[in-house]
């Protein structure tokens, strides 16, 4: 039996464990663990980031293929800047290259993408490639796949805490109706619904700055797994992990028979 097969089968085995009903709407992926795969495999950092491309590809498949509508990637933080440029300069190129390659498949599958982060930094050729792609899929409503890049967390809020205070200040919105639903409109990704899924690759417990708002209540899942080497059957462990979670948004598990009153605690 090839290798394909035995994957293959280990999938549809996973996939007969998912609850259609139950699968998260909006996912959001920290692709972490690019570079260790690739200096433990001998290649240089680099080789890791090509294959991670690769394996992007193959998510955002799965996660048409399973009825996700909404897939959010950490691609590049605010504080990758301060990696060698040569690392920079590379994430660069490859941005480049593999949207110019992958738009037209993109749009033929009525996928919208979106950049989220802030883009002024990044060469002229990526800004328009980004500008190109984002216009030809806007009107796409099947799929929206968001790309966080030169993405941070705090900056995103206080770029938000200042539009609002500047909104103010011209008097076009008093400051009592900021509320929540305002102040989250206004964020990149404009509103739309929160992860109720958050994946992180490599095994590291932390969130690194991404989507600080937006992931309040999302559940996480950490994956032992290095980036390059997830796979589709790794992302439906991670859903069949989130559809057993218990999500209480600070409430209570509703027990039958019992009320409050009834507990040991009642006077
Ligand atoms: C994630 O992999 C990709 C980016 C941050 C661009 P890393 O490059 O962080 O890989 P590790 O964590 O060093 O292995
Ligand atoms: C988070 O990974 C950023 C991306 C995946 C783009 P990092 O590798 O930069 O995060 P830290 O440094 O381990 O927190
Ligand atoms: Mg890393």
């Amino acid at each position: 039996m090839s290798l394909g097969k035995i994957i293959d089968k280990k999938n549809n085995d996973l996939s007969k464990r998912i609850d259609k009903q139950k699968v998260p709407e909006h996912i959001a992926i920290i692709m972490d663990g690019n570079g260790r795969w690739a200096t433990r495999k001998g290649f240089p950092r680099s080789f890791g980031h090509k294959q991670g491309v690769n394996v992007l590809k193959k998510i955002l498949k799965a996660s048409k293929k399973l009825g996700c509508k909404i897939l959010t990637v950490y691609a590049f933080s605010t504080e990758n800047w301060s990696r060698p440029t040569k690392e920079v300069d590379f994430l660069i190129n490859l941005f480049t290259e593999v949207l110019k390659n992958e738009i037209k498949e993109i749009h033929e599958e009525s996928t919208k993408i979106k950049f989220i982060g802030d883009l002024t930094p990044f060469p002229k050729n990526l800004k328009e490639i980004i500008s190109s792609s984002e216009s030809l899929t806007k009107n796409n409503t099947k799929f929206l796949f968001n790309v966080c890049v030169n993405y941070g967390g705090r900056q995103e809020i206080v770029k938000v805490a200042k539009e609002l205070a500047l909104k103010s200040s011209a008097g076009e919105i008093k400051p009592s109706e900021i509320n929540e639903e305002l102040f989250n409109s206004e964020l990149l990704l404009g509103g739309i619904k929160d992860p109720e899924l958050l994946i992180r690759t490599s095994g590291e417990k932390r969130i690194s700055n991404f989507l600080l708002w937006q992931l309040a209540y999302s559940e996480i899942y950490i994956s032992e797994v290095l980036w390059p080497e997830f796979n589709e059957h790794e992302f439906l462990k991670a859903i069949i992990d989130y559809q057993s979670r218990n999500r209480r948004f600070g409430g209570i598990e509703s027990l039958p028979n019992e009320s409050f009153e009834d507990s040991q605690y009642s006077s």
